[in-house]
């Protein structure tokens, strides 16, 4: 179990699916204090034993296994998936991409993503977008392996404490990346990160990682003043040297703050924020597919605009604070945080 007052950092790297966790940045944030993670919403079980295996050969330190709890999309009617295809075929980019509605099954089998992390057994496992299946909280449990979920709401906290798990992490409306609503189609209370762990601090007795907007030793510090035990950083590392960011996005990052970071739908289906960009502008107003029918129907352009360098068609997730990144290796990363933390603290 993962005792958060002993990490020499109290932080989380953060889970970021789509290719951006690397064994090494999670090694590097392990081995400097931190817990490392993976985001393995989309990941097939192979390539999840063979990123954790290459991980532990880099460190001992605590990793953490993060998945997607999907819910069933049904695929909306022959008009609407027209509609959306039309849409995506009538942006600006001139491109050779074949777009074609997804078939079933729309998302991994949870259970057998699950496999191998039972035989590896990180430190941590943890999911976004609601709770896990029945049993796999106690499994994790005998295994040895501390359990925890996303809430935006204190709805959403005293679920996951009532279903037994380990902690909280309280994503705040600033923070990058999707959502993790229970409910796709709720009303999101829109909470701030410090807002949200100060009413969930008060509500539930397990510890609290606050995430959103978290760039700086003086952030983490007010994050454990509001109640945290700990905080979960995402954005700060997207620029590392470690980091599998295509090197248009961060080009983005670090070369367009004026674009600011907003909220939208069209890439995926589900609410989530990146910088904002051509997609996000012309894609407004238009049909949008359910989560994560969208996302695997608008992957084709998306790899498309990476491998061509064209940041403006990819989804370029980033938290409202991504003006503030600092590119550099992982663990000069982790030393700079622990110094601006340690100094606070005096
Ligand atoms: C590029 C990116 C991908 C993300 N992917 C995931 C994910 O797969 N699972 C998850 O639980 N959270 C994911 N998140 C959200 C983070 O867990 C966290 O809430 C967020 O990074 C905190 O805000 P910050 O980006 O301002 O630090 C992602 C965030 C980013 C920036």
């Amino acid at each position: 179990m993962v005792d958060f007052a002993k990490l020499p950092l109290p932080i989380i790297q953060a889970p970021m699916a789509g290719g951006i966790n690397t064994p090494e940045l999670a090694a590097a944030v392990a081995n400097n204090g931190g817990v490392g993670s993976f985001g393995f919403a989309y990941s097939k079980p192979d390539q999840i034993a063979a990123d954790l295996s290459a991980t532990r050969r880099l460190t001992q330190g605590p990793i953490n296994a993060n998945f997607f709890v999907f819910s069933p999309a049904a695929m909306p009617s022959e008009t609407e998936a027209q509609d959306a295809l039309n849409a995506l075929r009538s942006l600006a980019i001139q491109c050779d991409v074949e777009l074609a509605l997804p078939q079933l099954p729309y998302y991994p089998d949870l259970l057998t993503q699950l496999e191998p992390i039972w035989a590896a057994r990180p430190a941590m496992l943890t999911f976004h977008f609601g709770l896990p299946p029945e049993g796999v909280i106690k499994q994790a449990h005998a295994l040895g392996i501390c359990v925890g979920m996303t809430a935006t709401n204190g709805a959403e906290a005293e679920a996951i404490e009532r279903a037994g798990a380990d902690f909280i992490v309280a994503q705040g409306i600033e923070a990058g990346g999707h959502r993790g609503c229970f409910h796709q189609d709720q009303e999101d209370d829109q909470l701030s990160a410090l807002e949200l762990t100060k009413v969930l601090a008060s509500r539930c007795r397990i510890p609290i990682v606050t995430a959103g907007a978290i760039m700086t030793g003086a952030d983490i510090r007010a994050a454990l003043h509001h109640g945290a035990s700990a905080a979960q950083l995402g954005t700060a590392f997207l620029c590392c040297d470690e980091a599998g960011t295509p090197p248009s996005y961060r080009n983005f990052l670090l070369r367009h703050p004026e674009r600011g970071a907003a909220l939208t739908r069209v890439f995926s289906g589900r609410s989530a924020r990146g910088v904002q960009n051509a997609f996000m502008l012309e894609m407004g107003g238009k049909t949008v597919l359910p989560f994560p029918i969208q996302n695997t129907l608008t992957a084709p352009l998306r790899q498309w605009a990476v491998k061509n360098h064209n940041g403006e068609y990819q989804s370029l997730w980033a938290g409202s604070a991504y003006s503030k990144i600092r590119p550099m290796p992982a663990a000069n990363l982790m030393r700079r945080l622990r110094a601006e933390w340690m100094a606070e603290e005096r």
